[in-house]
């Protein structure tokens, strides 16, 4: 059975984008894999994170996981600061891949804004430890959206260099999963932005977290445009704020934007939009009220992590231990 593998950062309180863009997918692919679903802690601190807010946004974030259905005793919940072995990989990826490789990161130079010096090493190195969190697990399978393509192009270069170096094919190569309906939500606020948990705006997203009344407000305030909507998804063309509200109804309801248009085409937004915050309540408060029931429990969450962490260390354990002893490392003697 191949094994799947994603990441999510705890940074912020889960969008809509990474809701249709992920973790919908995560929860898909449990029927016919093994699969380990990492919150990512050592990603999170490559940008300045405030340390007690850094803890409740980790528990958060699996709570509202776990709340969209991933199933943490069948399969593997964690988080990436528990397992060792991603930073030991980590650092040996660091060593594999080309400072060249990193420079073409476009995640990189979006993050790390104008003045690049003062970006910290981490977030430079930050697809290393990406390609490290899959192949610690000999992982083939990744969902991920579609901005997180690059790293994984950059990991099977990494896994193939490593292969090379050593003479031996250990790391398999990964294969990205991308939702195509829902590989990259826009922001409420720009439809050329993606939606993101690190916006400053908070009207720009959907959090998972959020109640009727609030994504009601913000899906009514979204930015349009002063056509109607277009009868067919050519006429979405040059429209980016159109094509985000459809793009989004639809992944929703599991229809096609020429579906959804073959409806709402030719009417005005205020419709539109009101069939859409209904659609989103509808989907999106049952996972907001499970997170809280979740959370209520103070130490639940946390020992959840924990026990998923000693299940996945023993599968990366032994791998990386190998990948140590294919660099040359001495091996713990056997007593
Ligand atoms: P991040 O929020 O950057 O930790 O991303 C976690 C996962 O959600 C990754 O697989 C991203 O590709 C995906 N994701 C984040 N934002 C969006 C978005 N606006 N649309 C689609 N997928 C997204
Ligand atoms: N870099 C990913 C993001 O920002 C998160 C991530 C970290 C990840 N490690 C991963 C995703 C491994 C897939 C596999 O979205």
């Amino acid at each position: 059975m191949q094994r799947v593998f994603s990441g999510i950062q705890p940074s912020g309180i889960p969008t809509l984008g990474n809701y249709l863009g992920a973790i919908r997918n995560w929860v898909a692919l449990q029927a016919e894999h093994d699969c380990l679903y990492c919150v990512v802690d050592l990603h999170a601190i490559t940008t300045w994170q405030e340390p007690e807010t850094l803890r409740q946004q980790t528990r958060e974030l699996a709570a509202a996981i776990i709340a969209c259905g991933v199933d943490p005793e069948r399969h593997i919940l964690f988080h990436q600061s528990a397992v060792p072995a991603h930073a030991r990989l980590a650092w040996i990826f660091n060593c594999v891949a080309r400072i060249g490789w990193l420079n073409r990161m476009t995640q990189f130079k979006d993050k790390a804004g104008k003045d690049r010096e003062a970006a910290s090493a981490g977030l430079y190195v930050y697809p290393n430890l990406m390609a490290a969190d899959i192949l610690a697990y000999h992982a083939t399978r990744v969902p991920v959206g579609d901005d997180q393509k690059q790293h994984l192009e950059l990991a099977n270069d990494i896994a193939q260099k490593f292969n090379h170096d050593y003479a031996t094919p250990f790391f398999p190569l990964i294969e990205p999963l991308i939702m195509p309906e829902a590989a990259r939500v826009m922001s409420l606020r720009d439809g050329t932005k993606k939606m993101s948990k690190s916006d400053p705006s908070d009207q720009s997203r959907i959090n998972l977290g959020d109640d009727a009344d609030a994504i009601a407000g913000k899906i009514r305030k979204a930015r349009t445009d002063a056509e109607p909507l277009p009868s067919d998804p050519e006429g979405l063309e040059g429209r980016a704020e159109a094509r985000n509200l459809v793009g989004i109804y639809g992944a929703l309801a599991g229809m096609t934007p020429a579906a959804v248009l073959a409806e709402y085409g030719g009417q005005g937004f205020a419709g539109f939009k009101d069939a859409l915050a209904a659609l989103t309540v509808a989907k999106l408060t049952p996972i907001g009220a499970e997170t809280k029931r979740l959370l209520a429990d103070p130490g639940y969450i946390d020992r959840l992590l924990f026990d998923g962490a000693a299940r996945a260390g023993a599968i990366a354990n032994p791998i990386v231990a190998e990948a140590e002893r294919l660099v040359g490392f001495l091996q713990r003697p056997s007593v």
